[in-house]
């Protein structure tokens, strides 16, 4: 089979496609055909080395942790899943399911075949209707939301600040807490996004680039929002951020930091530990029923996987999600 992969830690572009023996399923563990890929910046980073002192990469390595494929084979004692099922999820890099002991270790998701592991909540049933490339979309991005708007415990009407809001994560954050949690959320966006912005459901955007994003917050809620969901900033940035608050309010955060005075709050989510059984059903449910609009905004066929990671890291900005199909890619799918 072919498969994405990296020899050595280096810049995408030093990845190639090969040939190499299609992943048995182990126990637990079933094999999948992919049809689609999405990119994670995790991605980035266990190719790069930048993580390497917390997660080494075991090469040959095959990136790719967000899939939607067809199950082609089952390991010993698996009786969730039948060969041919339609199926979507997540799987962690060795390094990283051994750090946190998750049952969701994959063989990587950028190849025709890979395997997972489905004794646990991290693959699901792809409902029919709901197209590959959207399911490979909303694994590792929607389990990081769910838990962070979870967390958050956001009550209607409560007023929210999202900082990274059209990103992955970002995406179904202002989703969830828009429509599912009836809250006014202030986004921040650059001016190009503004209206992807407003199409997920933010009340109000604020250009990151160009304005202080707590006096802009502080002009639209002058007592200081009740909760801010923080996807980027750290250290004293995320300090500095963190005086949109009003007294007592909430930070809920996927960085770590501090934040300090007011008695306020932080939570720092990491998705995948607290993954429910009912969390990808869910977020499939969401998706096909308009709750959750596609959030695709790039799409490269296989063959360009290695050009796909080099243009992630090469972005100013991005907007959503972008992913790899199996199927043929129109051309002004991806640039
Ligand atoms: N992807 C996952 O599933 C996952 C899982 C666990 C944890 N996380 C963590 O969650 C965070 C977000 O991940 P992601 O996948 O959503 O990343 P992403 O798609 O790259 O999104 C990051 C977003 O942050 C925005 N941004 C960058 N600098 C900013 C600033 N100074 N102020 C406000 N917004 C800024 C970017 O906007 P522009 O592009 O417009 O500049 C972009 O929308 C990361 O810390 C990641 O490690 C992600």
């Amino acid at each position: 089979m072919r498969a994405l992969v990296a020899r050595s830690y280096g810049p995408p572009h030093t990845l190639r496609i090969e040939d190499v023996p299609i992943p048995e399923p182990g126990p637990g563990q079933i094999q999948v055909r992919v049809s689609a890929a999405s990119l994670n910046p995790a991605d980035l980073m266990m190719t790069s080395g930048e993580i390497r002192e917390a997660f080494e990469t075991r090469f040959p390595y095959v990136p790719g942790s967000d899939f939607a494929g067809t199950v082609t084979g089952l390991g010993p004692g698996v009786s969730t899943f039948a060969v041919g099922e339609e199926v979507f999820g997540f799987g962690a890099p060795p390094s990283y399911a051994e750090r946190f002991g998750l049952p969701a270790v994959t063989s990587g998701g950028l190849a025709e075949y890979a395997t997972f592991q489905a004794d646990g909540p991290f693959v699901a049933r792809r409902p029919s209707g709901l197209p590959p490339e959207t399911a490979a979309a909303l694994a590792s991005t929607g389990m990081t939301a769910v838990a962070a708007v979870a967390d958050g415990d956001v009550r209607p009407g409560e007023r929210v600040l999202v900082i990274g809001a059209t990103g992955g994560v970002g995406s179904i954050v202002v989703q969830l807490l828009a429509r599912t949690r009836a809250a006014e959320v202030v986004a921040t966006a650059i001016p190009e996004y503004a209206g992807y912005a407003r199409a997920l459901g933010a009340a109000h955007t604020i250009d990151y680039l160009t304005s202080d994003v707590v006096a802009a917050t502080r002009e639209l809620h002058p007592d200081g929002v009740d909760a801010i969901v923080n996807l980027v900033l750290d250290g004293d940035r995320l300090q500095e951020a963190a005086r949109a608050l009003r007294p007592g309010g909430r930070v809920v955060s996927t960085t770590f930091g501090s934040i300090g005075g007011d008695g306020a709050t932080l939570k720092v989510v990491n998705g995948p530990p607290s993954l429910r059984a009912d969390t990808f059903p869910t977020l499939a449910a969401q998706a096909l029923d308009g709750t959750l609009i596609d959030m695709i905004s790039r799409t490269y066929p296989f063959d360009r996987a290695a050009e796909a990671l080099a243009d992630l890291a090469a972005a100013a900005h991005t907007r959503g999600k972008w992913v790899v199909s199996m199927r043929s890619v129109p051309r002004e799918s991806y640039p």
